[in-house]
């Protein structure tokens, strides 16, 4: 297996005389020991899923011939004559964007939020103490039929406005938040983002997505595919 840029890293804070449990002057304050557990978080956690998202999002894709027809084309006019996909480019990938956040309200691979209280909090008819662990369970807000027409349906057009802008000026700002709020939110988000609408157009652009079946997921905290049943067809051009 390739290393990680990651390893890297930590071999440069070895050598750069970083010791376990030593504060870093290079890096400004975490020890080795915390490098090394971010990174493996990193390489597990984050980066398992940033992996099950795609699997996800090519799904939803695969099984909505629709929406794989549409974002082809978009990727396809913003990319005349097999130009580049840059920046600008993506800026202008509003179908894109639309499918990717229609994606997290369907399947999140971070189906809830955890908190534990620091003080006595009274929610509607609830009286909870302090130390209590809550849940907030998007990915139920995200299905249920009272927040969205439609519901189970994928639908990236609900994320479009008149203008074909993606944006989620009817949508409220809490009810698809598939990296949390607030202080702890995901500091992956943006590199996320950005990942996830690069790799999917480069793959519409090349291929044909199908998928046979359904897809049956595990659920440890985090939601996951149990198995993935591509077929990819390079597209004629
Ligand atoms: C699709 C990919 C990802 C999803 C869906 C995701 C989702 C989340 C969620 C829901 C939280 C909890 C936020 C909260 O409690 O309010 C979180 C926290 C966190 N994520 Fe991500 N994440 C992803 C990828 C990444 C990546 C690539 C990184 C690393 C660059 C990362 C680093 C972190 C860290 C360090 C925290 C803890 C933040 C804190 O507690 O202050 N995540 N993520």
């Amino acid at each position: 297996m390739g290393r990680c840029c990651l390893e890297g890293l930590v071999d440069a804070a070895v050598l750069s005389g970083l010791k376990p449990g030593v504060n870093s002057k290079v890096l400004g304050g975490p020890s080795l020991g915390g490098l090394v557990l971010s990174a493996t978080c990193f390489k597990t956690c984050c980066c398992q899923k940033l992996g099950n998202t795609l699997v996800f999002l090519m799904y939803l894709i695969a099984k909505n011939k629709e929406s794989q027809k549409k974002l082809y084309e978009e990727i396809m006019r913003l990319t005349p004559n097999g130009a580049q996909l840059d920046s600008h480019s993506l800026s202008e990938a509003h179908y894109l964007r639309a499918c990717i956040m229609e994606s997290f309200r369907v399947l999140p691979t971070a189906p809830c939020v955890a908190r534990i209280l620091e003080s006595d909090l009274k929610l509607s008819d609830y009286y909870l103490k302090a130390g209590t662990v809550v849940l907030c369970h998007t990915w139920l807000a995200g299905l249920d039929e009272s927040n969205f027409e439609d519901a189970k349906s994928f639908s990236p057009e609900r994320w479009l406005s008149a203008d074909g802008t993606c944006s989620s000026v009817n949508i409220h700002p809490f009810l698809v938040v598939p990296f949390g709020v607030g202080r702890r939110v995901c500091p992956g988000k943006r590199f996320v983002e950005l990942e996830l609408q690069v790799i999917l157009a480069q793959i519409v652009r090349q291929f044909e997505i199908d998928f046979e079946g359904e897809m049956e997921l595990n659920f440890e905290f985090l939601l996951a595919p149990a198995a993935a049943n591509f077929t990819m067809k390079e597209r004629v051009r």
